[in-house]
């Protein structure tokens, strides 16, 4: 039996611009096992957003094959889906993502809260894991951009999710926020959970354990942990 959380086959994915269609991923084959960190590097432009979408199921239009814990994605229905983008995907975004009206430990249970299990002490005891429990009831206009990334890391891993997304997630940070936050993702993948980041900074992919380059649509892979 395969352990891989991620796995996709020839998978391809174009773009109609005008008149054109723009093929933004050829044919890509990746694969990332349970407890692997990988980085993918590129350009700006370069398809990174796009193939973390189509690995999220935030896009369902493409070619070839996607398959999350073994499973092949057009054999599920939405509702499987939705389930499992809701459970099993953490993601984090490049920019501030919490919501500012919440206190940081709200944020981190709302996607426990959007399904159905809130636990607060949950959560509380997340940030202890990860040394944050003196950010739990502030607000996020009260905490430093670096805090508030890892609040987002942590609401990310909320639901223990199997495979965590991250879109240049350090895009915004300084260089100590910045190892801070690679630091989490390989706590966060030695503990199990298959991390996919994306990058245009070689230097924060070094953190990896597997590091690919995408360019002209096509997926290599630079160093493997194997
Ligand atoms: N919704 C869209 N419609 C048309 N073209 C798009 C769309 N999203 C992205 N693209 C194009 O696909 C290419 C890759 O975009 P993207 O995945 O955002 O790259 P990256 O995240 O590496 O900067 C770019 O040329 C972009 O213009
Ligand atoms: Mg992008």
């Amino acid at each position: 039996m395969e352990d891989f959380a991620v796995e996709t086959i020839n998978l391809s994915k174009s773009y109609i611009q005008g008149h054109e269609q723009i093929l933004v991923l050829e044919e890509i084959g990746f694969k990332l096992k349970k407890g692997e960190f990988a980085a993918v590097v590129g350009p700006s432009g370069s398809g990174k957003s796009t193939l973390l979408n189509l690995l999220g199921i935030l896009d369902s239009c493409y070619s070839g094959e996607i398959k999350l814990f073994g499973r092949n994605l057009s054999s599920m229905d939405e509702a499987v889906k939705a389930k499992i983008r809701m459970e099993k995907i953490g993601f984090v975004f490049q920019f501030d993502s919490l919501l500012p009206e919440f206190t940081v430990l709200e944020n981190i249970d709302m996607p426990a809260n959007l399904a159905g299990k809130p636990d607060e002490n949950f959560s509380r005891n997340l940030l202890k894991k990860f040394n944050l429990e003196y950010i739990a009831d502030k607000f996020p206009m009260d905490v430093s951009g670096g805090e508030k990334q890892r609040a987002a890391v942590l609401r990310a891993l909320r639901n223990g999710p199997g495979i965590v997304l991250a879109d240049e997630p350090t895009g915004n940070l300084d260089k100590h926020n910045a190892g801070i936050i690679l630091a989490d993702f390989k706590k966060i993948s030695s503990l199990g959970t298959a991390v996919i980041m994306v990058t245009h900074n070689e230097e924060a992919a070094m953190c990896a354990s597997k590091i690919y380059h995408l360019s002209g649509g096509k997926l290599t892979a630079v160093v493997s942990g194997e």
